[in-house]
């Protein structure tokens, strides 16, 4: 017989734990020094009232809750030692995702690392994000998706091993580790609403388990699917009309916000909590350190909405937070919800919930109006659209980003359209014309994706430098075009690192890539294309920059270099600093202030092809003397016209503070 460990009893009072989880909680810290037993009661006290009032969407959340523990003491028991040092290093610094040296970069690690390389060869090509400043790494779903077609990986059938021909776990571990030493945090998608119809529950409940169906939505008949139909869009009216699939074996219709073949989980189920919490623990002791919540909006359902924002998702997601911040505080979530303005901010905490959800969210509003104030060369409806948007908890940091791997939604909010005389349903429609190129003078070469004809609504697909216009400038060999395109594609990146909060690069972008012409020759991929603008990174392209510095490619990696550099240094950048958006006074200018202690940052943006003048007055309003400012972007001080006024040039921006 071994040695027998006593179990000490919890150091703190948790109200309503239940006795028995109260035991088992003890029995995994049991083996574990003193120190850290504290350590975990101490958060387990820190969190638990988060944890229980998350769980109160269930009928009896203390026991899910004490089963929640269990499995956070199970996890922390088995945490690595240099994890739990990150832990205590992250609780000291919990800013760490809001500093102004926080630069991230997404792609696809087959698109990424040398060809079969898997994810030790995107080790391998970490100086490529050094070189860019980059300091977090988003690799896209690599988790074992079913066989293609699997919506680039959004269709998991395990969420315990890592796809066979990119790794292992324990690659993924390494990774990670490797990663961590390169001061790049790594972030992984958690695709929580909905699993593939080859996952093991999947399974099972087609078998007829029927606590395995609990796991998902399913119906008899049509009268539910039907009741719940006439007031939920598609997401996928071309290639997956509706949101639910007769399914022969399970005999019954079961609930497919997206594709077919990917079922929607049954979150009204503690199980299914509970599951995914365990999930996710998994993941976060192998290193990961972001949680991508994929499609969160729409994990919860209630008859006569459109079932996305329901107010039980940012309860769940404070539980799932709070038994994250118990086991692995080192762990951060980010919400992907493709949302209006309104519904947005609530994904990083209001009313009861501000600054308990998710730490990160995709600034989806910033894109959209990134893109829409450079078709019409206006930025009135932007001003007033992302003043609009209430502050954000001082916690919490927005993923700022020009392009990402989906396609583009016109979230254009008819109030705030109609707040500057404009029709949101027309400008919408202007906007899909201008990006897919159909419309006198569009600069665009964008693909329609999923027009859907009942709602006239039409998303456009596209890499962010064809979407600017680098595309069409070299077919017709128009340099002075082709100008114009770079000054947009860096006018954008200027706009999403001026933000604050951490700006994402798309892989690709960094380098001006256009649409990829083949995207359509994977079998799989020919019915979506979105992966026009996913390509593989052109490494060529990559490690001839010096040798062409006036390409595009050049010109924009430049660019961007120097402005990740510049921001670094902008303490006003930190992301806890709320970005004030609003007109200049000079016609087709942003400005964004930023009110800092250290006195007032102003970004300026000309979104037009002509040369703009910043009244005098206008900048004196912000506090900031024309004469004595420096643009951090030029590191000069910015010229100035004989009435005092600023002068930019076409599509140029200025970061100023004071010199
Ligand atoms: C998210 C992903 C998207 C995917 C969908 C379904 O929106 O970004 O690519 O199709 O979720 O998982």
């Amino acid at each position: 017989m071994g040695p027998v460990t006593a179990v000490t009893p919890s150091p703190v009072s948790l109200p309503d734990l239940p006795v028995a989880s109260a035991r088992a909680v003890g029995e995994r810290l049991a083996p574990l020094p003193a120190h850290r037993r504290t350590t975990f009661w101490l958060r387990a006290r820190r969190w638990w009232d988060d944890l229980v009032t998350g769980l109160e969407v269930y009928a009896d959340p203390h026991t899910v809750a004490g089963r929640l523990l269990e499995l956070a003491a199970a996890a922390y028991a088995g945490r690595a030692d240099d994890l739990h040092v990150l832990d205590e290093q992250r609780l000291l610094e919990p800013d760490w995702f809001q500093r102004p040296d926080m630069v991230g970069y997404a792609a696809y690690t087959e698109r990424y690392a040398a060809s079969g390389t898997g994810l030790p060869g995107v080790a391998e090509r970490v100086d490529h994000l050094r070189d860019l400043g980059v300091t977090y790494l988003h690799l896209m779903p690599l988790l074992e998706p079913r066989p293609a077609p699997n919506d680039g990986g959004y269709a998991v059938a395990d969420y315990r091993s890592v796809r066979p021909d990119l790794g292992t776990m324990d690659d993924l571990r390494d990774l990670a580790a490797t990663l961590r030493a390169n001061r790049v945090s790594l972030c992984l998608d958690l695709v929580l609403n909905h699993v593939a119809q080859e996952h093991e529950w999947a399974v099972a409940a087609r078998s007829g388990d029927p606590h395995y169906r609990d796991y998902f939505y399913v119906y008899a008949d049509r009268t539910e699917p039907d009741a719940f139909e006439a007031t939920l869009p598609e997401v996928f009216p071309d290639f997956a009309p509706g949101n639910f699939t007769w399914d022969e074996e399970l005999s019954a219709w079961v609930w497919t916000t997206f594709n077919a073949y990917q079922w929607d989980l049954n979150w009204a189920n503690p199980d299914v909590f509970c599951e995914m919490a365990d999930v996710i623990l998994n993941l976060a002791n192998h290193g990961v350190e972001v949680l991508r919540l994929d499609a969160i909006a729409f994990t919860w359902k209630r008859k006569g909405t459109n079932c996305q924002n329901q107010p039980e998702v940012h309860q769940l997601t404070q539980a799932l937070r709070a038994v994250a911040r118990i086991a692995a505080p080192a762990l951060v979530f980010k919400a992907e919800a493709i949302v209006g303005p309104d519904d947005l901010v609530h994904y990083l905490g209001r009313g009861v919930h501000h600054g308990k959800v998710s730490d990160l969210a995709y600034h989806n509003s910033l894109m959209v109006q990134i893109w829409s104030m450079l078709a019409s060369r206006d930025v009135t409806l932007a001003a007033h659209a992302l003043a609009r948007i209430p502050a954000i908890p001082s916690t919490t940091a927005w993923i700022t980003y020009l392009r990402c791997h989906d396609d583009i939604g016109w979230a254009i909010d008819d109030g705030d359209a109609a707040a500057v005389q404009l029709n949101g349903y027309e400008h919408r429609g202007f906007l899909s014309r201008f990006y897919t190129g159909d419309f006198e003078g569009s600069f665009a070469d964008g693909l329609v994706f999923q027009h859907n004809l009942a709602t006239g609504d039409m998303r456009v697909s596209g890499s962010a430098a064809s979407l600017a216009g680098v595309g069409r400038a070299l077919r017709d060999g128009d340099r002075g075009r082709l100008d114009d395109a770079v000054g947009r594609l860096l006018l954008g990146h200027a706009l999403v690192l001026g933000w604050g909060g951490i700006p994402v690069i798309w892989s690709g972008d960094e380098i001006a890539a256009l649409n990829d012409p083949h995207w359509d020759e994977v079998a799989e991929h020919a019915e979506d294309n979105r992966w026009a603008h996913r390509p593989a990174l052109d490494w060529d392209v990559v490690d001839a920059l010096a040798d062409d510095p006036g390409s595009p490619a050049a010109r924009v990696c430049r660019g961007l270099r120097a402005m990740v550099r510049a921001r670094a240094s902008l303490p006003h950048l930190h992301a806890s600093v709320s970005a004030h958006p609003l007109p200049t006074g000079a016609p087709g200018v942003l400005g964004v202030v930023r009110q800092h202690p250290l006195g007032a940052m102003v970004g300026i943006y000309n979104v037009t092809e002509h040369d703009r003048y910043v009244p005098a007055w206008w900048l004196a309003a912000q506090g900031l003397d024309p004469h004595a400012v420096l643009d951090h972007l030029t590191g000069a001080p910015p010229p100035v016209t004989e009435y005092d006024d600023l002068r930019l040039a076409a599509y140029q921006a200025m970061w100023l503070t004071a010199r």
